[in-house]
């Protein structure tokens, strides 16, 4: 596209989804997709850690524990690196183009599940926030949120008789303290964040994350 004709177009809005195992992420994003489809908005899904061809490859390193033998600062850095060619190949691309960008998972998981977690300090994840998103913060980040207890069982319904991932197989300690992460995020960035209740059905939290949609990103784009 030429540079007079995207510089044009309004940005697209950067949408990420947060929370534990089993909250129901992916369903919500794609429920989205479709709303914002009829209402007529172009939108991209994609995930953490992943999203362009190389990004997958190291997301595959991750979950496989390899991540986790090499300690969590590798594994942080790990996902950095995925990070940056995900940002830098799709999702800042498709927002210049006016594109809305959906999700699954983004820093605020680093945060939670490397920071809080595995006790990486915050100047690390700071440095690497630094280098990899650089201002490119999400516009509205939704947190699903529900009991530990509700999650793993959701998640070991999905998973059948598959091996857990390295992070499904962590104990109840960790997705306890993962939770408790997600919740503090939510207090700290209000404006940005909005908590949701995920132990209601599929479509209340679709419509409960319509509402936040509208009220926070059409609603202001129809009165800046
Ligand atoms: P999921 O998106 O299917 O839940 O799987 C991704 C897993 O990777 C999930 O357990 C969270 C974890 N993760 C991290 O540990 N750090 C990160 O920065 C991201 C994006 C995900």
């Amino acid at each position: 596209m030429s540079e007079a004709l995207s510089s044009a177009l309004p940005r697209g809005r950067f949408v990420t989804f947060e929370g534990g195992e089993g909250a129901g992420k992916s369903t919500q994003i794609k429920l989205l997709a479709d709303r914002l489809d009829e209402a007529g908005i172009r939108a991209i899904v994609t995930r953490e850690p992943g999203g362009s061809p190389g990004a997958e490859i190291i997301r595959h390193v991750v979950l496989s524990g390899m991540g986790k033998l090499l300690g969590a600062e590798a594994e942080t850095l790990l996902s950095a690196a995925a990070r940056d060619d995900h940002v830098h190949a799709v999702i800042k691309p498709a927002l210049e183009q006016g594109i809305w960008v959906l999700c699954d998972r983004f820093s605020d998981s680093t945060r939670a599940y490397q920071g809080s977690q595995g006790k990486v300090a915050p100047e690390f994840l700071n440095a690497l926030e630094r280098v990899t998103i650089g201002g490119l913060k999400p516009d509205l980040t939704v947190i699903l949120d529900l009991p530990v207890e509700v999650g793993m069982a959701r998640a070991s319904l999905r998973r059948g008789t598959g091996v857990p991932d390295r992070f499904e197989a962590e104990g109840g300690a960790f997705h306890q303290g993962l939770r408790d992460a997600f919740r503090q995020i939510a207090r700290d960035e209000p404006q940005r964040c909005a908590l949701l209740d995920a132990t209601l059905a599929p479509k209340a939290v679709a419509d409960n994350v319509w509402s936040v949609v509208h009220e926070r990103l059409l609603a202001e784009a129809a009165h800046p």
